[in-house]
This record gives structure tokens, sequence and C-alpha cells, in this order.
């Protein structure tokens, strides 16, 4: 698959049919992650890679329960507290959204979620920040494109 087909066809998939992510597909989203982009190159984030299906459930809860918990598993997107931080957990992100595409998995990026009770899953220390949590798994269903505004509203060329 290439770059474009990998980003047009991107959906934000929130339900899952309940397997284990393979290895292969653990390693890939792992080399996503580690190879985004960061400020001066110093990828001031970390990520959980959270299989566990205890803890999963716990995720879902502190997202209000959005989702199912059958994802095989969920990223949990840490910034280490640099000024940059946030930028390199998010080109980090959307790196993982996309490789997600590529093996066939779906992905949803997660902004809403209550980080005290995350904290507390997983036990993150002070100097880290949940920014995202990242659900992926084997997709049940296939969402049709969303909206976009009209280029003009978002870009313009100089
Ligand atoms: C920063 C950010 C936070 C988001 N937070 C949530 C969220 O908490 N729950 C959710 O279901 N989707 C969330 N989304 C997914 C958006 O709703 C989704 O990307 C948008 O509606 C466009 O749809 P698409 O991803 O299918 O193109 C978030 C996306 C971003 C970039």
């Amino acid at each position: 698959m290439n770059v474009r087909d990998a980003i047009l066809n991107r959906r934000s998939v929130r339900k899952w049919v309940k397997r284990p992510l393979t290895n292969k597909e653990l390693e890939a989203l792992k080399e996503a992650v580690r190879w985004a982009p960061s400020a001066h190159n110093e990828e001031s984030r970390f990520f959980y890679f959270v299989t566990s299906e205890k803890k999963i459930a716990e995720l879902c809860a502190a997202t209000g329960r959005q989702f199912k918990p059958d994802m095989g598993l969920v990223i949990v997107a840490c910034s280490s507290n640099a000024d940059y931080g946030v930028m390199d957990v998010s080109a980090s992100v959307e790196n993982a959204l996309l490789q997600a595409v590529e093996l066939g998995l779906g992905a949803v990026w997660v902004g809403a979620f209550n980080a005290k009770k995350v904290r507390a899953a997983l036990g993150i220390p002070s100097n880290l920040t949940p920014e995202a949590l990242v659900p992926v798994g084997e997709p049940a269903e296939k969402p049709e494109p969303t909206k976009r505004k009209p280029e003009k509203e978002t870009v313009k060329i100089v």
C-alpha cells in the first residue's frame, strides 16, 4: 500500500472483533511510533502498548466507556513534559494510525479520557503526561469517509 492510499483509506474505527494482535502487528506499530519525527530529535514521548484485557477494560472505562473493550491493543501515548512533547507524540500517533491501515487494522485517536484514571491504571510517573489513547484491533465496522472543509478554507498556496 502506498502512503496516499493509507491516508485516504484511514477512518476512525470504533468497533472491533475481539482478538489479540499478532507479534508482527505489534512490531510494525512499535516501529511506526518510534520512527516519527521529533523536535531536535529529542523524542519527548513514551508509549505504553497495553494488551492486557484487564488493563484495556480499565482504559475503556477511563474514556467514559466510549468503546467496547474488544480491541487487542490500546496505545497510551505520553509526552515527557518538554516544549514540543505534544507535537512529538502527535507525529507518532498519526504514524500508528497510517500503519494500522496498511496492516488491515482499525484504530481511532482518542483525546477525551480521564487522565487521572489512565495514570492510575498504568502507574504512569509524573514526568509523563498521557496525551492520547489509540485503540487498535481487527475492525468490526467499515465507516464511510467523514466530511472535510472545502480546500480553500484549509489550504492557501502563496
Ligand atoms: C486530537 C483528536 C482527538 C480525538 N478524540 C476522539 C475521542 O475522544 N473519541 C472519538 O471517538 N474520536 C476521537 N477523535 C477522532 C475524530 O472524531 C475523527 O478523526 C474525525 O471525526 C474525522 O473522522 P475520520 O478520522 O474517520 O476521518 C479524535 C481525533 C483527534 C485528531
